[in-house]
């Protein structure tokens, strides 16, 4: 693994020594680019980069390095501890994924959600989302950890994870319930599973593996444990609930760090 990931940094440092600035610019470039990114990209990143499970393309902000060389890396090996994957296109193709991205510009808003971030970190805490979130190393772990979460997902998104969780729940935050045939309950997030086990993050137990064929009954979960705020919210406190996660950002010197 670490092989593989040396392996990549060096040819991507080569690529970079050889080529800092996009040698494929042209509009056919564009267009094959924007193709690639249609069906690779905007599931997370939206049909027209607007963003969604992956941060805006369209602010003209690159927190991870805003050069041609930076677009090259990131796209091709991916952001490593994100969810930001790396891909299997030649490099030529990359670059044209990379002025497909440029053309995009500063089409898209930087502007922050209309709410109060002050009032939202209030209505934050009213409604108990530190039960189950961290921001910078306070609150519970039994969801994804929020510290930066303004800088890595877009605001509708944003709205639609707190407004129907059920829509999309991440992989690694499916629910399963399994009964023993000793009658013992265990309940948690699904990890791994194959034919013969299965691995849970059990509530109470921690990581617990078990034998299939042991159990009694298994349900995997479609619903997120995740409530939804619809009904809980009105449309004032939704708006400063989302000026408040959208304040959660990496610092303005990392921030100003980028172009
Ligand atoms: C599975 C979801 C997913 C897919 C698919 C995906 N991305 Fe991302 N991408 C992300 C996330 C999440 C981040 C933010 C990582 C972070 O900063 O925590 C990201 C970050 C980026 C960044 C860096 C943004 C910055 O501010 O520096 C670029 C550029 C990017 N993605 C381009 C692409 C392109 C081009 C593709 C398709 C080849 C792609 N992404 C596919 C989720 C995804
Ligand atoms: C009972 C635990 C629980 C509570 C309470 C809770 N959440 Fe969540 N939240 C989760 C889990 C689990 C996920 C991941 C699965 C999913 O996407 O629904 C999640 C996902 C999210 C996401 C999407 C994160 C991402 O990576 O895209 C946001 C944003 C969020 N929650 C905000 C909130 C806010 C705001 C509140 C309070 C109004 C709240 N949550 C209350 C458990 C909880």
């Amino acid at each position: 693994m670490w092989f593989a990931r040396i392996m990549l940094v060096a040819a991507v440092a080569s690529a970079q020594e050889r080529a800092a600035k996009n040698p494929h610019t042209t509009p056919v470039d564009v267009a094959a680019g924007a193709r690639i990114f249609r069906s690779h990209c905007a599931e997370c990143h939206g049909l027209k980069g607007e963003g969604g499970r992956g941060p805006s393309l369209t602010t003209g902000v690159f927190f991870h390095g805003g050069t041609d060389a930076d677009l090259l890396r990131n796209i091709t090996g991916g952001i490593p501890g994100t969810a930001m994957p790396g891909v299997f296109f030649s490099e030529d193709q990359v670059w044209q994924i990379v002025a497909y991205v440029r053309s995009l510009g500063r089409t898209g808003s930087t502007l922050p959600p209309s709410g109060d971030a002050a009032r939202g970190r209030k209505v934050f805490e009213a409604q108990r989302c530190l039960d189950c979130h961290l921001v910078r190393g306070e609150g519970g772990v039994q969801g994804p950890d929020l510290s930066v979460i303004g800088s890595q997902r877009s605001v509708e998104h944003l709205r639609q994870a707190i407004l129907d969780p059920n829509a999309q729940v991440a992989r690694e935050y499916r629910v399963a319930r399994a009964t023993h045939e000793n009658n013992s309950a265990y309940s948690g997030f699904l990890m791994n599973e194959d034919t013969h086990y299965l691995q849970i993050l059990d509530f109470s137990r921690g990581l617990t593996s078990l034998v299939k064929r042991d159990l009694r009954q298994l349900r995997i979960e479609n619903n997120s444990l995740m409530p939804s705020y619809k009904e809980r919210l009105s449309e004032g406190e939704l708006q400063d609930l989302l000026a408040y996660l959208w304040s959660l950002r990496r610092g303005p010197l990392e921030e100003g760090g980028s172009k």
